[in-house]
């Protein structure tokens, strides 16, 4: 559904309505014939869309910086091609100008492209674990901020679930104190995971298309998750959510097979130490085996630069490493501290900045040319 706030005067008002009305995927959120109560309306409101008729910009001048500022597209009606128009257009930074004349014909399309719900369902779904043989090399870090970087950037559905069923982090250190988690979610369920019950177990971040299912909070529940749960849990989020992110444990149970069969790329995370990227070297040859799609499996090293000199990592390791992640210095610690990711507390830290790189990296391989290009950046 595409959200549109209207402000015009008549008759583009009327034309305006004729058109929109006609159009199943809008909602107009509101029309007026006021620009400053739109402006108003639209600081209340998540708007995929302003439509503004030009006419009642002349007398706003001190309203068109708000309007510049807007994060959703501003399409601009104006009533014949003129320089006045196409300065006032910039102004705005208006994404498209049409006269009343093009609106039938310009702009039901312009207002398609907008139709997320119509772009997730032409996408392809992507599922991503985060493993390591290794405990505290930095996976939860790494699958948190990730989730919230690709939830943010790509504003698709994203779920990031924590499958460390024992000892899962997930939940201390972005969600205090959650009132469901998987426990809850599979007691009583002998059979199939209900669709319903996932969609209650799901926790939704504040202002982000992110959610999250969250670990048992006492180890003693994590047997209650069996492998049939794990498969029919990623199954259905697989079909809600254009991205899905996996925190897994480090040890090759049953369990983890099973989520690791149903992802579509598998990140394995080591640290520059020769003990642990030995390790990682031997449970690479046993992954590889088992997925051996070159495509699957994909080495992060975290902390780079702070231990062995890359050339030494690249020998241990019998594949390329596909992401190099930098020390965060003490960030990371107090991002955990304080239940807020680090690319959200701290945007600027070398960490937050190269995990934000490798989802922009994902998504450019998995959206390419599809990616919106309409969308503005907040000034
Ligand atoms: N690049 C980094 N720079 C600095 N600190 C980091 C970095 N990556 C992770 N850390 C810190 O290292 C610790 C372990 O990280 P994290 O919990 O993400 O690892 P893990 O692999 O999930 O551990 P576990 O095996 O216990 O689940 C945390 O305190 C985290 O804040
Ligand atoms: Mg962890």
């Amino acid at each position: 559904m595409v959200r549109v706030l209207v402000s015009a005067g008549s008759p583009v008002m009327e034309f305006l309505n004729q058109t929109l009305k006609a159009l199943p995927f809008v909602e107009i959120v509101a029309a007026t014939g006021s620009i400053r109560e739109a402006v108003d309306m639209a600081a209340l409101e998540a708007l995929d869309a302003m439509i503004i008729d030009e006419s009642l910009l002349s007398d706003s001048w001190g309203l068109q910086d708000r309007l510049a500022r807007e994060v959703f597209p501003v399409i601009l009606i104006i009533t014949a091609p003129h320089a006045e128009s196409t300065r006032r257009a910039l102004a705005i930074h208006a994404i498209d100008v049409m006269t009343q004349d093009t609106i039938a014909s310009l702009l039901p399309p312009l207002l398609q492209s907008f139709d997320k719900s119509s772009e997730n369902s032409t996408l392809t779904h992507r599922s991503i674990g985060v493993y390591s043989p290794k405990g505290g090399v930095g996976k939860t870090t790494l699958a948190v901020n990730l989730a919230w970087s690709l939830a943010r950037l790509s504003e698709r559905t994203t779920a990031l679930v924590d499958l460390d069923l024992q000892f899962g982090d997930i939940g201390p250190m972005v969600y205090d104190s959650p009132d469901i988690t998987m426990r809850e979610l599979v007691e009583g369920s002998k059979g199939r995971v209900e669709e319903d019950k996932l969609s209650r177990a799901l926790i939704a971040v504040d202002g982000l298309s992110l959610d999250l299912l969250l670990a048992p909070l006492n180890p003693q529940y994590a047997d209650l998750v069996e492998s049939h749960h794990i498969r029919e849990i990623l199954t259905q989020l697989k079909s809600s959510h254009v991205y899905t992110l996996c925190d897994l444990p480090a040890a090759l149970t049953d369990q983890n097979l099973s989520a690791m069969d149903q992802l579509d790329i598998l990140m394995v995370v080591a640290t520059p130490e020769v003990i642990t990227l030995r390790n990682v070297a031997r449970s690479l040859k046993v992954l590889q085996t088992l997925y051996p799609d070159p495509t699957k499996i994909r080495m992060v090293i975290n902390r780079s630069g702070t231990g062995i000199p890359q050339a030494r990592i690249e020998e241990i390791i019998p594949l390329k490493v596909s992401y190099w992640t930098p020390s965060g210095g003490v960030s990371p610690v107090r991002s955990a501290n304080t239940g807020k990711p680090l690319v959200v507390l701290e945007p600027a830290n070398a960490l937050a900045i190269s995990i934000e790189n490798i989802a922009k990296m994902l998504l450019e391989e998995f959206e390419g040319s599809s990616r919106r290009t309409v969308r503005k950046d907040p000034l």
